[in-house]
């Protein structure tokens, strides 16, 4: 029963991939939290080509979760958390003070008004070539509600990206929104959604990396959030190279 060199060489060449083949496939799962004191609706765009998911959109009490298996397949899209939101007629409408999709209570593809904060993710499963999820935290499109984005169990350098603070509290008086004239502020613009100029915007002329650049309104986003991306070609503050994680947990309010 002496094991033969030849049975040795298959196995130790057979364990290795067998451990890749069980990396590439393990289902991955999406979690989304409320960490918040009041409830929230988060929004889930895809980008073209990835499909909807949960409906585009769903309704999280305060401090609960909600979790789903990611694709199997490459995703990206984004997630984001829409407030202050009440029934609008029909079961399935819904107005919200911040993130709305078009009045929707599942978004199926549509994105949320602007201003809201964005957890971006790009899932790749499968390719030998390319298991790397990346995702971060915008503002680009203003503020709404903190959160921060944990990768589970990834391989490689998968730290977790937030942008914590309450901004509400102290963004710019030119920036902020309220639900109604003597409500709280439930958001922060961006300067472009403020004032609309192709620079703040990075349109035309100033839609380029070298011409599209920080402004004083994106570095009040930057100061109090700098690991968060805070204009159209901002670079990211912390880098990442996350393989495979087992689960992505994007956390409002936290
Ligand atoms: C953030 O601040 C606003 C006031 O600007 C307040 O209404 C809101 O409840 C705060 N959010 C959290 C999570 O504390």
């Amino acid at each position: 029963m002496a094991s033969s060199p030849k049975l040795f060489l298959l196995l130790a060449t057979l364990i290795p991939s067998c451990g890749l083949l069980l990396a590439d496939f393990a289902p991955m799962t999406l979690t989304v939290v409320n960490n918040c004191p009041y409830p929230i609706w988060p929004g889930i765009q895809a980008n073209a080509d990835s499909e909807v998911l949960e409906g585009g959109g769903f309704y999280l009490p305060a401090l609960s979760h909600h979790s789903f298996p990611a694709p199997t397949h490459a995703w990206s899209g984004r997630i984001w958390a829409r407030t202050g939101c009440a029934p609008a007629g029909g079961a399935q409408e819904l107005r919200c003070a911040t993130g709305d999709c078009g009045g929707r209570l599942q978004c199926g593809g549509l994105g949320g008004a602007a201003p809201a904060t964005l957890a971006q993710v790009s899932l790749h499963h499968g390719g030998n070539d390319n298991d790397q999820s990346s995702y971060g935290v915008s503002v680009v499109d203003g503020f709404n509600v903190g959160l921060s984005v944990t990768p589970h169990e990834g391989r490689g350098n998968c730290p977790v990206l937030a942008c914590r603070k309450n901004l509400t509290e102290t963004c710019p008086s030119e920036l902020q929104v309220r639900a109604g004239a003597g409500d709280g502020v439930v958001a922060c613009k961006s300067g472009c959604q403020a004032f609309g100029t192709d620079e703040l915007c990075c349109r035309n002329m100033y839609n380029s990396p070298q011409t599209c650049r920080a402004s004083k309104y994106s570095q009040f986003f930057k100061g109090e959030c700098p690991q968060a991306f805070t204009y159209a070609h901002d670079s990211p503050s912390l880098t990442h190279e996350c393989s495979a994680p087992r689960e992505l947990k994007v956390i409002f309010c936290h």
